[in-house]
């Protein structure tokens, strides 16, 4: 891979997952006087990226991908070549929850990270702009920098932090039109110019005034305080429509009313079984565990009530099934329509819908799953990684993957919907209430479904902050 210098810039960027990959891509759709340069050590990653099944579905991916691949963006495991090449290497590696050690459960595994950056300060054969593409603690710059600067070359590093705002199922319109590019550098001339070339990718695409410099530390801190403010109105939606559910408010009347206010506004306020995703408990989990490292208590209990908030409302959904279907559900399937974490995405990371199923497990329900992205595999793998099978029993004795809704529903005792795929709004539900066994119920954790439709069909139907009572027909 000897650069020619047939391009004006060349990058690197480790870490091929659900950032790296479309990030790359979107920066090679739009700069094709650069060249890009994804790696992986995971071969079998870099293998899908250079098939026609890419290892992620995101909405626009697939196509932009087959337009720059081979062109000016490359996949590969050959990340020695990579990084010699590059000017700026970006790291995107994961940087999950550390399940083991000081911070168990809470701080931020570091581990890729380290690895990423001592593998880069080895073989780097002149400076580079090393880039945190990944979300890291406030100050991990300071630690990253020493690790480059160790190498016994007296080769100089630049570190700059650039967060990743995406959302997955939007990632390439949000990569695309970002609310904003944030770029942390250091105040030094030296700094300033690292910042300044990674402004100027960016400005290929990026109107000017959406791209904002800071200090390290801002832009570290910014990406978990982001995060963390999104997670917490989820929350705290999510505790009033508990207490819609007891008093006859609705809550999508209360979040439309609130999110009106343009001080409030409307983003993000949609009640819900409970957030899921790689990122939104990790990083309150690490800000929490920042705020206790730098003895600050009360900051800490504040963001955890968050977590513990979305821990609650998983539970009750699941706890209201049993309490709905006669305080018992042993032997009785439910159909879980959706698995993913949210819409239009296959990922399962955190999904709410393993903690339902967990709990509804434990009472020995039977469960069959539909989802129209997640791959059987992938929800055979969850059910083991996150334990979620209660003792002594095995997948096949009380799950079944359907790849047809109307399948999974046939002989249930309830429907519950986790996910909010557009789909489940048009289903048949004549047709499937025809074939489930009676009363059917149907749980809607999304509020998607037309629920005075559903009843009139003759469903018992229960949704999040939704008035119960009323909704019943006292008759049935
Ligand atoms: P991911 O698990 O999908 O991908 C990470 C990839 O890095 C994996 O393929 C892994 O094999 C690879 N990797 C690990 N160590 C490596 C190394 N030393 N060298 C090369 N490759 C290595 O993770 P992701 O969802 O893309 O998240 C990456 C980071 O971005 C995390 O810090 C996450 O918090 C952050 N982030 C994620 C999202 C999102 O929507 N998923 C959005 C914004 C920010
Ligand atoms: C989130 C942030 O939105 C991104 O800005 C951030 O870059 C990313 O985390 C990250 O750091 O990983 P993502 O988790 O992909 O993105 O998806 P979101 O749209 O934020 O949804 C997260 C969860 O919250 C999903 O389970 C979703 O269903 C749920 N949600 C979202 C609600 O329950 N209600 C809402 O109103 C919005």
């Amino acid at each position: 891979m000897a650069s020619e210098q047939k391009f004006d810039c060349y990058i690197a960027c480790l870490g091929a997952g659900y950032v790296g990959g479309p990030t790359m891509a979107v920066i090679a759709k739009n700069c094709p006087n650069i060249k890009v340069t994804v790696v992986d050590i995971n071969p079998v990653q870099i293998s899908k990226w250079n098939s026609d099944h890419l290892p992620i579905y995101e909405p626009g991916l697939d196509e932009m991908v087959k337009e720059v691949r081979g062109k000016n963006l490359f996949f590969t495991t050959d990340s020695e070549s990579a990084i010699k090449e590059a000017e700026l290497i970006f790291v995107s590696v994961n940087t999950p929850t550390k399940m083991h050690g000081v911070g168990a459960g809470r701080a931020a595994n570091l581990k890729n990270w380290e690895l990423a950056a001592r593998f880069i300060s080895k073989v780097a054969n002149g400076p580079k702009i090393v880039i945190e593409k990944s979300t890291l603690p406030v100050r991990t710059a300071h630690s990253m920098r020493r690790v480059l600067n160790s190498n016994d070359r007296g080769i100089k590093f630049e570190i700059l932090s650039n967060p990743e705002f995406l959302a997955e199922g939007t990632a390439i319109s949000d990569l695309m039109q970002p609310d904003r590019v944030l770029i942390g550098g250091e105040s030094t001339e030296e700094g300033q110019k690292a910042v300044n070339r990674l402004k100027w990718v960016y400005q290929k695409w990026v109107p000017e005034p959406k791209i904002i410099t800071t200090n390290l530390w801002s832009s570290e801190l910014s990406k978990l305080v982001a995060n963390a403010f999104l997670a917490q109105r989820i929350s705290s939606i999510n505790s009033i429509s508990a207490l819609c559910e007891t008093t006859g408010a609705d809550v999508d009347e209360v979040s439309r009313a609130i999110g009106m206010d343009s001080r409030i506004g409307n983003k993000f306020l949609q009640s819900s079984v409970g957030f899921g995703g790689s990122c939104f408990q990790k990083d309150i989990l690490n800000l929490v565990y920042l705020c206790e490292c730098f003895n600050l208590p009360e900051v800490a209990a504040y963001w955890n009530q968050v977590v513990v908030m979305n821990d609650w409302q998983k539970k009750r959904f699941s706890m209201k099934i049993v309490d709905k279907m006669f305080n018992t559900i042993a032997g009785k399937k439910i159909a879980m329509l959706g698995f993913a974490f949210k819409k239009n995405t296959g990922d399962t990371r955190e999904t709410a819908a393993i903690y339902v199923a967990q709990q509804l497990l434990e009472e020995r329900a039977a469960i069959s799953i539909y989802d129209p992205k997640v791959e059987a595999d992938q929800i055979r793998h969850d059910f083991d990684e996150y334990k979620a099978l209660p003792a002594n029993t095995a997948f096949d004795d009380l799950i079944t993957i359907a790849t047809d809704p109307y399948e999974a529903v046939k002989g249930a005792h309830a429907i519950a919907i986790m996910t909010e795929w557009d789909e489940f709004k048009n289903y048949d539900y004549e047709r499937m209430f025809a074939s489930m066994n009676k009363p059917a119920f149907f749980f809607d954790g999304r509020n998607i479904a037309d629920h005075a439709k559903l009843q009139a069909i003759g469903f018992d139907v229960y949704a999040i902050g939704k008035p119960y009572d009323s909704l019943i027909n006292m008759d049935r």
